[in-house]
């Protein structure tokens, strides 16, 4: 069962498409988005992102024209660069797999063969 406050932020959360110059988002609420980010299910646990979180304006606006000159990009003072590091799947899933044969303590189960 989902918490009232849960179904209200699925219910009524907009996509933003223009952001307000006099609002400032405080750099703890993107630390925090970004540390919950990072919890996201994802597949094998590979973790194959970058977050790269954009504060300065010169910065930003280098990358205003990537999204196709958008308002919501033009508009924003922060902002959020996901990238997916396809590169990294081998090395990830060896560390990975390591970890897990790890904490395998004696002769591995047969549940734990099949991984
Ligand atoms: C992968 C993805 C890419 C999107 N790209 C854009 C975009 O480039 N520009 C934009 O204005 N909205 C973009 N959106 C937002 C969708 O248009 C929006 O979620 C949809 O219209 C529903 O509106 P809502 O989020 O306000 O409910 C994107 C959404 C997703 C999930």
């Amino acid at each position: 069962m989902y918490s009232r406050e849960f179904q209200e932020i699925v219910a009524f959360r907009r996509s933003n498409r223009k952001f307000d110059p006099n609002v400032e988002i405080p750099a703890d609420v993107i630390r925090r988005s970004l540390e919950h980010a990072v919890l996201s299910p994802n597949s094998s646990n590979m973790q194959l992102w970058e977050f790269y979180w954009l504060r300065s304006e010169e910065v930003r606006k280098k990358f205003v024209p990537l999204c196709m000159d958008q308002q919501a990009a033009k508009t924003a003072k922060q902002m959020v660069v996901f990238v997916t590091r396809r590169d990294k799947w081998k090395e990830r899933a060896a560390w990975n797999l390591n970890r897990i044969k790890s904490t395998i303590k004696g002769e591995p189960t047969s549940i734990q063969k099949r991984h």
